[in-house]
């Protein structure tokens, strides 16, 4: 039987947590690292499955990555392939951030298309035509993105579509390119401003990163750097939403308060009481949390990363409150999960109505995403009686040891092989 989480609820969790670096930084920071021939060095990079199968895929382009402690030095010296293969692209599909950088640096990109996943089609059209834009042709042979270009041109881009990684690859991409590009309708969240602090230090010049209009200015080639990964802001969400739906008292620490600041004011919404500090921002449990309505959005939007989790404390309201999914389709699997633990809540295509209940029991449950595993392990947190979360290897592609940190604050959970 694969890994899962035993937990034994109803305990209010008490003390202060650590926030680990950025998965969603983390990724784009290593696929940079194809866009020179020197080392990027990478610290608070977080211990996750995600990003060793980047590294791996790195690893495959032909550079080689070092981690020592918190700290990953990836040099791309030579690129010997430009095939990023369908077993490693179909179990993560960040892996499609190699495609900007390996046409800017080497000429040619042979990436397998990833497909989609638990919570959507999850296309990348908009990538696509980005990197044309840049002057790439583009090919789809046999599941495959084909791209090809002698020297990528400075252009104009404007995505349909907000796109966080479409971003991502066109400003590495635009980083190496001859001339100007433009990137209108710019994702704006702050992995993309970190990826860019990245990219500056390596001698690229951009302007404009976390707005809606980022300039980048190609460069001939980019140097190596050191960069310190951004805190996590969705671990950072996870776990006040534990110590506010187990009714404790809970500071967690090594946070950017201002990235998230949509999260903060819902939970204030929901009558939960926060000292936001520099830092870090402390959470007392209420009674009983008020019910709020949610919808998400792109950065500065409430995310839907931390959608799963806020709805897990909807779900014990004193009231009716409204979740409207927007950026994904099929973003409520853990909806008929959090029902098995006594949850009330109705999904009609993007909307989910949730009544709240006084209390969650535990049961068996099953995670089937990376979000919504997170969100059973805090219904497990605050319900009576005994959860086991199973397919537990959801969660540890963008948890760093939740349970260790968990039972820390006391938390009555383990995990069992
Ligand atoms: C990033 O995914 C994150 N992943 C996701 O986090 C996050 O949920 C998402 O952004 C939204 O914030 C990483 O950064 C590695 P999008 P991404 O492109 O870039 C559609 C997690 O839990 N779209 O912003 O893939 C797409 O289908 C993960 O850590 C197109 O139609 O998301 C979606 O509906 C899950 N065509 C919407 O746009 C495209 O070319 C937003 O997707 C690209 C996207």
């Amino acid at each position: 039987m694969p890994a899962r989480l035993e937990i034994d609820g109803g305990v209010p969790l008490r003390g202060s947590v650590g926030v680990s670096g950025a998965k969603n930084a983390a990724l784009p920071a290593l696929a940079a690292a194809l866009l020179t021939e020197e080392p990027v060095r990478l610290t608070n990079v977080p211990g996750l499955v995600d990003v060793r199968t980047m590294g791996r895929l790195l690893e495959t382009l032909g550079a080689t990555v070092r981690r020592e402690g918190g700290e990953l030095t990836a040099r791309a010296a030579r690129i010997t392939s430009d095939v990023a293969p369908y077993d490693l692209v179909s179990t993560m599909r960040a892996s499609v951030l190699v495609l900007g950088p390996l046409v800017a640096r080497h000429g040619t990109a042979r990436v397998a298309l990833p497909g989609g996943c638990a919570i959507g089609v999850r296309p990348i059209d908009q990538h696509l035509k980005g990197l044309a834009r840049l002057g790439a042709e583009i090919a789809i042979e046999n599941g495959y993105v084909v791209a090809r270009a002698s020297r990528l041109k400075g252009a104009r881009i404007a995505t349909d579509l907000v796109t966080v990684t479409g971003t991502e690859n066109l400003m590495m991409a635009a980083a190496l390119a001859e001339g100007t590009t433009v990137i209108e309708n710019a994702a704006r969240e702050p992995e993309i401003v970190d990826l860019a602090a990245l990219l500056t230090s390596m001698g690229a010049r951009i302007r404009g990163a976390g707005t809606g209009r980022v300039e980048i200015e190609g460069a001939p080639d980019l140097g190596g750097a050191t960069h310190r990964i951004i805190p996590d802001r969705i671990e950072a969400g996870t776990l006040i939403v534990a110590g506010a739906i187990t009714g404790g008292d809970v500071t967690v620490a090594d946070l950017v308060p201002d990235h998230l600041s949509a999260l903060i004011a819902k939970l204030e919404e929901c009558g939960v009481p926060l000292e936001v500090g520099a830092t870090s921002v402390r959470v007392r449990g209420p009674e009983r949390p008020l019910a709020a309505d949610v919808t998400t959005s792109p950065f500065p939007g409430f995310p839907t990363d931390m959608q799963a989790q806020l709805m897990t404390l909807l779900g014990l309201a004193d009231g009716q409150a409204r979740v409207t999914e927007t950026i994904f389709e099929n973003r409520f699997m853990h909806v008929a999960e959090l029902a098995r633990m006594g949850a009330r809540i109705e999904t009609d295509g993007a909307i989910a109505v949730i009544r709240g209940v006084a209390r969650y029991q535990g049961a068996p449950v099953m995670a089937s995403d990376l979000r919504a595993s997170a969100a059973l392990v805090l219904a497990g947190l605050a319900a009576q009686g005994r959860t086991t979360v199973s397919r537990v290897y959801h969660l540890d592609r963008g948890y760093e040891r939740l349970e260790v940190k968990l039972a820390a604050l006391g938390a009555r959970i383990e995990r069992r092989a």
